[in-house]
This record gives structure tokens, sequence and C-alpha cells, in this order.
């Protein structure tokens, strides 16, 4: 059996900042890494940061700096998150490294040398948010996002995706473990059934990439250069592979569950045409909530990991996310659940067990763990006991390696309240003012019992709560936990006269200004002048004669919604006012509605994303004379469907009476993006 173990994340998009949506798989990652390490495995951790491609270039334009800038600046904020949530990465491949660039074009030979690339030329839908080509016709949404497509004519270089399908379902059936958990796998494995087209592996109509090898008019799409970082960062195609030849292939690629297509279907053909080992395993979690929807930037409902590290700290974060969400399932985030859990589990639970415990050796014992006496009566409760914790390190190990993290945690907290149970029947402080030998052995029986019990939990939590039970391990007088062997971790091997370390509390309580504090933390970040709106995923036309355009010359209609209602005298306040989003936008497409003589489809960029709108402006405006021109949306607008196609957005125009809609701009030119108010 091989001792190594080697865990990747996936690496993160710089268009945008961490939240704690990131920080979940970084942190699942990290206890199991942690983990393995305890449990004596030579354990290989990558986390890094995916910075090229059509979106990111998009974003450093909107946000008006170079797209290297901005790929610095965020990598430095992932990483420095990541350091301060005491994250135990052993490498950080940043995709616009040297190192890495130079892998991808070696893979890419490789790939080309057998075979499987070819050129042609591709007219279809690209989804720049997911970085994905999509099977749907012109002017329909992506089906993953439901964000507006673009239409790409391009001569690319494609790959010979369809030639792997019969390698792939082989793979599924003959190792049921590659894609975990089983729905997943189930998905996968429909999709691959239904048939799979080649796969168009190059781009050309921008530049901010990998350059194609010989080809340089090309940049390589952003999803093979992105996988290849799983290899790139052990060197491969480099002077130096010894990395690779210990690690790869990858026992686990950890990742969200939006992105099991890239991971189980395309990764996996890119390295089998390369004739390379396949990953062991794909997890796919679930998302992360917040107010019902998925945490994510262009939605405006992100938290962010500095927060909760500020007001609650690291462990709190990591225990909560890995007790809280079922593995596999969407969970919810909310501030009220997180304190709630803190206080329960870690300053009542855990923090409390500690204290009291390390305390009363301190008083009773001098500070010296007493040892479980010959003469005193050892009951059956000592017993259950250590028959608890036995039972509790073994199953932790398996729901561990299950990626039941949750469950892992709620049975060694079994251990926990059973111990507290067991205190509180025995009521040591009452034995404590006897004399009698016999207490005095009963007291140090008892003690020793819930010292023991303490242990146990601390040393399966570390690869949860690494900061907090370090210090627990360093009261009970145990020195460096990191290097406590879990392989060996058993009931009764807590030393007899041990000496304790100094005792503090661990988890102070959080009172309630605790939640209010870090929501007006939040609040304050947002909304960002580069950040999306709020409602941005949502956002529509309304209603109105002019169907998706909001007349400027005559009020607007109370029903729309996302309109302030008036005050008694029919005016708005400024803060009615500033509930409508008001923003740049510049048109992109621009095309008729078929079977609508009044309406245009429209996509728009707002810098921070691509919007449909549709718009009844077709008799005053040719569709042609519209692309490039900026105009003025309403962004915060619920959607609405219009001739069947989703409106996200209302565009700004002057009704004429008896004439033509004449569409707002400005003399002088603006960014793209930019807020009116
Ligand atoms: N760059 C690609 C991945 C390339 S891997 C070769 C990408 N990046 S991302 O920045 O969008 O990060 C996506 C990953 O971040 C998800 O797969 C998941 O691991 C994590 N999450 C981001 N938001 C999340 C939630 N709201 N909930 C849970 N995980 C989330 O896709």
């Amino acid at each position: 059996m091989t001792n190594k173990f080697y865990i990747t994340t996936p690496i993160y998009y710089v268009n945008a900042r961490p939240h704690i949506g990131h920080a979940y798989t970084t942190i699942a990652c990290d206890a199991i890494a942690r983990r393995q390490r305890m449990m004596g495995f030579d354990t290989w951790f990558l986390t890094g940061t995916d910075e090229h491609g059509q979106k990111i270039q998009r974003a450093a334009e909107a946000a008006g700096k170079t797209p290297q800038v901005l790929t610095d600046e965020i990598s430095g904020e992932f990483r420095a998150l990541w350091d301060r949530m005491g994250i135990t990465y052993n490498d950080y491949i940043r995709t616009t490294s040297d190192r890495h660039k130079s892998g991808v074009q070696q893979l890419w030979k490789q790939i080309r040398d057998k075979g499987y690339i070819y050129k042609d030329s591709y007219t279809g839908q690209y989804c720049v948010f997911d970085e994905m080509y999509v099977e749907v016709g012109p002017g329909e949404p992506c089906p993953e996002c439901g964000r507006p497509t673009e239409t790409i004519k391009e001569e690319n270089l494609f790959f010979k995706l369809s030639a792997f399908a019969v390698q792939l379902l082989d793979l599924y059936t003959s190792q049921p473990d590659f894609i975990l958990p089983e729905t997943r796998r189930n998905e996968v494995i429909a999709f691959v059934r239904s048939g799979l087209r080649d796969l168009s592996i190059s781009r050309s109509t921008f530049s901010w990439g990998i350059p194609v090898p010989d080809d340089p008019k090309h940049v390589i799409y952003v999803w093979l250069d992105a996988l290849a970082n799983y290899i790139t960062a052990l060197g491969y195609g480099s002077a130096d592979d010894s990395k690779c030849k210990k690690y790869w292939p990858a026992d686990v690629h950890m990742i969200g569950k939006e992105i099991v297509r890239f991971h189980c279907v395309y990764w996996p053909a890119f390295l089998l045409a390369a004739g390379l080992p396949l990953p062991k395993s794909i997890v796919a979690h679930g998302w992360l909530l917040f107010e019902e929807s998925k945490m994510s930037k262009s939605r405006g409902n992100i938290v962010r990991a500095e927060t909760i590290l500020d007001v609650l700290g690291a462990d709190a974060l990591r225990y909560f996310l890995l007790r809280e969400v079922v593995f596999g399932q969407d969970g919810s985030f909310s501030f009220d659940a997180l304190v709630q859990r803190y206080n329960s589990d870690l300053a009542n639970g855990l923090g409390n067990l500690a204290s009291r415990t390390l305390a009363m050796i301190t008083r009773y014992f001098r500070g010296e763990v007493p040892y479980p006496s010959q003469k005193a009566a050892h009951t059956a409760e000592e017993d259950l006991l250590a028959a608890l914790a036995k039972h509790t390190i073994s199953e932790f190990h398996d729901l561990f390696e299950q990626y039941q993290f949750s469950r892992a945690l709620e049975l060694a907290w079994a251990l926990v309240g059973a111990v507290d149970k067991y205190i509180v029947e025995n009521e040591p402080w009452a034995l404590a003012e006897k004399q009698d030998e016999n207490s005095r052995a009963r007291l140090a029986t008892v003690l020793y019992t819930s010292a023991e019990a303490l242990r146990i939990v601390t040393a399966l939590a570390h690869p949860v709560m690494p900061e907090a039970t370090a210090k627990i391990w360093s009261q009970l007088g145990l020195g460096d936990i990191r290097k406590v062997s879990l392989e060996n971790l058993r009931w009764g091997q807590l030393q007899l006269g041990t000496k304790l370390g100094k005792v503090e509390p661990v988890f102070p309580r959080a009172d309630k200004s605790a939640i209010e504090r870090m929501q007006k933390m939040e609040e304050q970040q947002r909304p960002a002048a580069t950040e999306a709106p709020p409602s941005a995923a949502s956002a529509g036309a309304s209603e109105g004669a002019t169907q998706g355009s909001v007349p400027l010359n005559r009020p607007v209609s109370p029903e729309t919604p996302a309109v302030p209602t008036a005050t008694s005298d029919g005016k708005i306040t400024i803060d009615d006012f500033a509930k409508v989003e008001l923003r740049v936008a510049q048109v992109k497409v621009a095309e008729k509605v078929k079977g609508a003589d009044k309406l245009l489809r429209l996509e728009v960029d707002l810098g921070y994303e691509m919007r449909q709108i549709v718009a009844g402006i077709a008799e005053a405006y040719a569709p042609e004379t519209l692309v490039g021109r900026k105009i003025v949306i309403i962004a915060n607008l619920a959607p609405r469907k219009l001739r069947g196609l989703e409106s996200n957005g209302m565009l700004l125009a002057a009704s004429l009476e008896g004439g033509k809609p004449v569409l707002a701009g400005f003399l002088e030119d603006v960014p793209v993006g930019a807020r009116l108010k």
C-alpha cells in the first residue's frame, strides 16, 4: 500500500474576492489533509487560482486594470485568507505562472501528438460566466446558469472528446468511487450516455490565456488550462517531475457540484488522450446558500470569511461549516445559526468540558493528572465511557473517510455530552470536600476519566479546529498536537502525573451583539463599486407600454417591481430612489425578436456580467445601429418573460407623444457598469 496522499481544491477564479463558499471547500480539504498527516500519510495538499479566460479579462476591463494586476491582487487575497485561516496547503499554483504555462503547453503537445486535436470552425453559443460552450440557439440563455450566451464564430482547435465515451463509461462502472457522491456519478453517466461531442479547446477572439504551441493566434481553452494545474503544480512537463512521480495520481479532487462535468468528463478524457494516469476520486459537495440562494458574487449575497474570523475566529467557521452542512448536500448559512452552534457545541460543549475538567485537576490535584485508583470502586460508568470512546474513535474514522464530517463531529460531541453528564452525576466538587481515602480515589477516577475523554475528542477534532485543539492539548500538558498519531489513538493513554499547562478558556461565549456586529460588517461591504448588484442574477424588465423600456417623461407605474412607493404628497424620498439601480451598459448584440414587430433582443455588457434585455424599441432603432452603444438600464428588476425570452433589466428611453422612444445616453464617454445616482 502506498503511503502518499494527494488532495486538491478547485483553483478559484480571480474575478471576485474569496467568500465562505470558497472557504468551505478549502476547509474540507484542509481538514482531510491534516487528518491524513496525523494518520501517517505523506500528504500533499494543493490549492491556487485560475487566472485566464474571457471572464477574467472582462472583469479586469470593468475594474480599469490590466488582467495581470487584477489577478495578482485577488490571487494574493485568496492566499492571505488561507494563511490567516491556518490552511496547510503545500503548494499554491497560479495559472499565470511560468511553471504552469509550460506544463499546459506540454500537455497540449502530448494530446496533439497522439492525434486527438484537429482544426475546424465553430459557430455556437458560449457562456462567459461558466466559461463553457452550450448547446442552445442564438439568443437563448445558458442552461446551467440562466445568463445570456454569446454567439461565437471562430476557427478553433478541437479535442476528440467523442472518442472517449466508451472508456469513460467503463471507468465509471469499474471504479464506483471515481465520482462521489453517487447522485453526481449517476448524472455524469447519463450525460455521457446521451452522447459526447468534440470540444473546442482554443479561442482566438481574445488574448488572455496560454498560447497554443505553434499556433499563437489561439489561446488554450481556459478549462483545459485550469484542469492541468493538478499536474503542472507537481512539475509535470518540467525538468524536475519527481513530485509528479511521487504524488500523481491525485487521491481526491474536491470540487463544488457545478463543476462536475469538467472534472469527471473532460479531465479524465484529456488525461486518457495524453496517456496519463487518472485521479482516484472526484468528490463533489453541495452549495452553501445564503438567503435561500447559492452564495456567489453575481448574486451579491456573499459572506466574507474575514468577518467571522474577526468576531469568532477561524475554528468557529471551520467547525460550523463541517458540522452544520451535510456534505454533498446544499446547506444554508446564517449568522444566527453560526452563533448558536458556536455557543452550544464550542463554548458550552468542548470549551466547558475542557475548562471545568482542567480547573478541577488544577485545584484538587495541584495540576497533575491523577490516575484512576486501583482501590477505588471502578464503576460500570467508566467502562461505558471507555467503550463509547473506543467506538467513537473507530466510527469517527470511518465517517471521515466517507466525507461525512457532520456525522463524525456529531458522534464526537456525543462523547462530550456523555462526559458532561458523567461529571454532573458524579459531582467531583462534592467528592473533593470529603477527606476519606475512598472519596479521594473516586475523585481521581472521575477526573482522569473526564480528562481522558477530553483528550480523545481533542485529538479527533484537531483536523477540524486546529487552533483551539492545540491549545487544549497543551493545557492538558501533552505538547505539540501535530505530532499525535491518530492511527494509534486509544483509550487509557493519558499518563499519570502529566503536568497541566496554564488553563485558559478557549471558546469565550458569544452574545447577541456578535450576530449584529457580523451583519453590520457585511452590510458595509455591499455593494462595492465593482461588485455585482444584490439582485443582479434575477433582474428583469418591467411592465409598460414600451415593453422593456422606461419612458423618462412620465411617472413610473406604481406596480413596477422595485419602484418605491410615493409619500402622501406624491414624492419619493432619496432613500426610495436609491433602491433603483441605474447603470451604464453597452450593447454587444442586438437582433429582432421573431414575430414581434416592436421588440429587440439585446445582450448588454454591465462590466461585471452580460445581460439579456428585451425592449420595445424595434420601430425606433435598427439592431445594427445599437451595437457598441452605451445605454442606461435599471439593473435590479425581477426578470420577466417577453415572447418566451427572459428580460433581465429595463432600458431607459424618452417616450415622445405620438413619436418613437429615444434612448437615454451621455455626451461624455462613461465606463460600462457605472452607476447613476
Ligand atoms: N476556476 C474554476 C475551477 C477550476 S478547477 C480546475 C471555478 N472557480 S470558482 O471560483 O468559481 O470556484 C468554484 C468552487 O468554489 C466551487 O466548485 C466550490 O468548490 C467553491 N464554491 C464557490 N461558491 C460556493 C458556494 N456558494 N458553496 C459551496 N462551494 C462554493 O469554478
